[in-house]
């Protein structure tokens, strides 16, 4: 198969920090069909030996088992080109085509890693050059819009021009192997299924903690927060892949036609709702690992008093007949005490216990990152004569808690290939499953409006603060502990 992967926003950060390192990878891994051209686009004024030259020291920056030797490097370096473009002007695109004219690829991928306000201009511009054909497809990267008025404006324009198989929205949770392995685990196993529901699982928690600030994107998230940038999207995700029902096959449509229910029968908030059931936080000044760090109020391009938030704890529920009542509790923040992103469910207790001692219920974690595994936390016996006087005089062995903790780096040492590469090769083959429907994101925003709404309108109450180096504001606990439940790590 050949190919020609056009990068928009080709000396970006997202290009030279995920997209370009990615693709190094696919090719190191032998992934990347053979005839395949990757060409940067953006204002500058480069050759593409400049290109390859200004992209080569920051390939470097990867940590060490992903740095390109110098043969490595000048073997992907071949497939490089750079093409200078005003995205303004339409004689651009004409150079663009006669670019890709110069053969005839099995398949175009026009990757939108520009800011988002330039996709419907590119993409209208895309369609009048007749860069739209059948062997074009269009990847564009979150944020895919504001809110959801801006998000259906960027689809109206996106489906005037491609059609819905064309254009892959990407959310690169979806890519991570973890996320891969959720599918998995419930869909290629009979184990836990009859298990997935109300009647045995009291509450479910999806937590994405990072301990790093905004760093250089200050004045990007400040317009952003965190609703717009994790919940709304990724953690969102994740939890269509854990509430949805099996879907039929494994194509893409039967399991984003899944998801999309799951995203319909979330529990619509309301003003109320919002004030009691949604927590936001910001953090101030604080230590990470025994460093100070500033507030994110005197972070780089973050105005002194930006009521953004950094952090957001919420409860929903699904309302349908397999999870009706059970909360599901969705967490993520900057500078939180440690980057995590997991998922816990927790099991209802055993109806009666014939043992003395806690009735510990079991939980499974599915660890997204940093390590990407499972573990099942049981109660069992040691062994050991441990002898309790328990009601009616007699003896009996208190259980300990045990854990099956499941490596996946360690199961598959070889055959791991991260988010952005494994979204590269599948936007290249036309492998829709990992990539987000119009349908779903629109559903996604819906939800998620009226707590914008509260907030903005000053209903929905400051955001909380919360000392970096921490697990967020204690409303957040207080959160969980309404339902008589507690954070994973409070426990
Ligand atoms: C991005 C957000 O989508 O995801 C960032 O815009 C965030 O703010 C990042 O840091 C987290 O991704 P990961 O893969 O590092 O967990």
């Amino acid at each position: 198969m050949s190919f020609d992967l056009v990068f928009f926003g080709g000396t970006g950060d997202l290009t030279w920090r995920k997209l370009m390192p990615s693709l190094f990878q696919a090719h190191r891994h032998g992934n990347l069909p053979a005839d395949g051209r990757i060409l940067a686009v953006a204002r500058d004024d480069l050759t593409d030996d400049a290109y390859r030259a200004w992209l080569k020291p920051r390939l470097q920056e990867a940590d060490s088992a992903k740095r390109p030797s110098d043969d490595e490097y000048d073997q992907f370096a071949r497939r490089l080109h750079y093409l200078r473009m005003d995205l303004a002007q339409p004689s651009a695109y004409a150079c663009l085509k006669s670019w890709l004219a110069q053969r005839s690829a099995d398949t175009v991928v026009m990757y939108l890693a520009t800011a988002p306000a330039l996709f419907p201009q590119i993409c209208e511009q895309l369609g009048a050059a007749g860069l739209n054909g059948e062997r074009v497809r269009v990847v564009l990267e979150k944020p895919l819009g504001h809110d959801l008025a801006s998000a259906q404006e960027i689809n109206r324009i996106v489906r005037s021009v491609f059609s819905e198989r064309q254009a892959l929205r990407i959310d690169h949770y979806l890519g991570k192997p973890s996320v891969q392995n959720l599918m998995a685990l419930r869909f290629g196993n009979v184990l836990f299924e009859p298990l997935w529901r109300r009647e045995s699982i009291a509450n479910i928690q999806i937590t994405l903690a990072e301990s790093l600030g905004v760093g250089t994107r200050g004045d990007f998230y400040d317009r952003t927060g965190a609703l717009r940038d994790m919940i709304q999207n990724h953690a969102l995700q994740l939890l269509t892949m854990i509430a949805m029902e099996p879907p039929s096959t494994n194509d893409a449509d039967a399991i984003r036609d899944e998801k999309l229910k799951v995203l319909r029968s979330l529990k619509p908030y309301t003003a109320e709702s919002v004030q009691r059931d949604v927590v936001r936080g910001q953090y101030r000044a604080g230590s990470i690992a025994g460093q100070a760090v500033a507030g994110y109020r005197d972070e780089a391009k973050v105005p002194p008093d930006s009521q953004t938030e950094t952090f957001v704890a919420l409860r929903t529920e699904v309302q349908n007949w397999r999870w009706a009542g059970v909360p599901f509790y969705l967490r993520t923040g900057k500078r939180l005490a440690a980057r995590e992103a997991q998922i816990v469910i927790n099991f209802r207790p055993t109806p009666h216990s014939i043992f003395p001692g806690l009735n510990r219920p079991n939980r499974l974690v599915i660890k997204l990152q940093p390590e990407d595994g499972l573990q099942l936390h049981l109660l069992a016996a040691k062994g050991s004569v441990v002898v309790q006087e328990v009601s009616g005089g007699l003896s009996s062995e208190v259980l300990s808690p045990v854990s099956l903790d499941l490596d996946f780096d360690r199961a598959f040492p070889t055959e791991r290939v991260g988010a952005y590469e494994r979204l590269l090769l599948d936007a290249l083959a036309g492998r829709l499953n990992l990539f987000v429907r119009s349908d779903e994101q629109e559903q996604a925003w819906r939800w998620v409006e009226p707590i914008l709404n509260s907030w903005a309108n000053g209903t929905g109450g400051e955001p909380r603060s919360y000392a970096a180096g921490s697990w967020g504001p204690a409303a957040a606990s207080a959160l969980v502990a309404r339902d008589g439940f507690a954070w994973a790590e409070e426990e």
